[in-house]
């Protein structure tokens, strides 16, 4: 196969393990900076270029799109897709998991477990939206935040309100959820590749710190899954269309509550902490499923 990667980072551990695996398994692979592509959209005959030449066709691409750049990235995906390259992870399922409100509302839509969450735009009625998430201790969080910044644990409903007037006043996008105080600073983080989690690892906060981030000095340890734990992740992927997928959870009282769902997880933490190779397993599911019966690869009408 003719695989690229659209990553900005061909230096990143996930970057080269992806590359690195596609090459073990006999497939040429170009790495692709997004943000030197410009598409050709207007024409029955889509194209991409990339910095002064159009670009060959490709079988498979494998999207590696960072939150900055989610808008230009997706179109690119899209490009592709129009082209009829294969994308282990489709534009739309990006786009939707990408979204951090939208991901919870069509997860919660279909009955998976959530932390209670709350989102608001206006400080109009802060007291209301703390009493709607049950009360303190409660999470408060940067929609755009990542490692853990922007991520406060409000001890109590002053604590909250404060914290509250001062993320809107700077006007920004929060989201205020319930403390799942039982999973006792831990999340679990499951990869999951098509129909199966591949790999899962449980994350734990440092001493005093209720964020598990390892960039927080958080801990990891290869875990054992409930089966409901399992299903969900799986579910969770599924939901957002994607195939290739980092499920963050709570283990809770009432069950795995899901937190995010990444369409670009990191490999450095999972592949080091559990010893499996994650990108190989990527590109046998890209194989498997560009490949028909008699063995030849297909291309898939996207
Ligand atoms: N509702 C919650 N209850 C208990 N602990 C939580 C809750 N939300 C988050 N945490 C802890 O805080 C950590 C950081 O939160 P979260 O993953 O939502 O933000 P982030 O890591 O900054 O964002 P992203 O995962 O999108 O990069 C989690 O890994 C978890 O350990
Ligand atoms: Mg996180």
């Amino acid at each position: 196969m003719k695989i690229a990667i659209l990553t900005r980072g061909p230096q990143l551990y996930s970057t080269r393990c992806l590359q690195e695996a596609a090459i073990q398994r006999g497939h040429e692979v170009t790495l692709i900076n997004p943000l030197y592509c410009y598409m050709n959209i207007a024409s029955h005959n889509p194209s991409i270029h990339y910095r002064g030449e159009e670009l060959p066709r490709f079988d498979a691409i494998i999207p590696r799109i960072g939150a900055s750049i989610t808008f230009y990235g997706t179109a690119l995906v899209r490009q592709f897709e129009m082209m009829h390259t294969y994308s282990i992870n489709r534009s739309i399922a990006i786009t939707r998991s990408r979204d951090k409100l939208r991901c919870l509302q069509l997860l919660s839509s279909k009955g998976v477990g959530l932390p209670i969450t709350g989102f608001s735009h206006s400080p109009s009625d802060i007291t209301d939206l703390i009493a709607m998430v049950g009360g303190a201790p409660l999470v408060i969080k940067l929609l755009e935040g990542t490692q853990g910044v922007g991520v406060v644990l409000a001890e109590t409903t002053k604590a909250a309100e404060s914290v509250i007037e001062a993320f809107l006043g700077l006007r920004v996008n929060i989201m205020v959820q319930e403390y799942i105080r039982e999973s006792n600073g831990a999340d679990i983080r499951c990869l999951v590749i098509g129909n199966k989690v591949v790999a899962a690892m449980e994350r734990k906060a440092k001493a005093g710190e209720f964020r598990s981030n390892l960039h927080r000095g958080g801990k990891s340890k290869i875990i054992k899954l409930t089966l409901q734990e399992r299903k969900t992740a799986i579910l969770a992927a599924k939901l957002m269309g994607l195939n290739f997928a980092g499920v963050d959870m709570l283990r809770s009282d009432r069950g795995p509550l899901i937190m995010e769902v990444n369409s670009s997880p990191g490999l450095e933490g999972i592949q080091n902490t559990t010893g499996i190779n994650v990108a190989e397993m990527a590109i046998k599911f890209m194989e498997e499923n560009l490949t028909s019966k008699d063995g030849k690869f297909l291309v898939i009408h996207s």
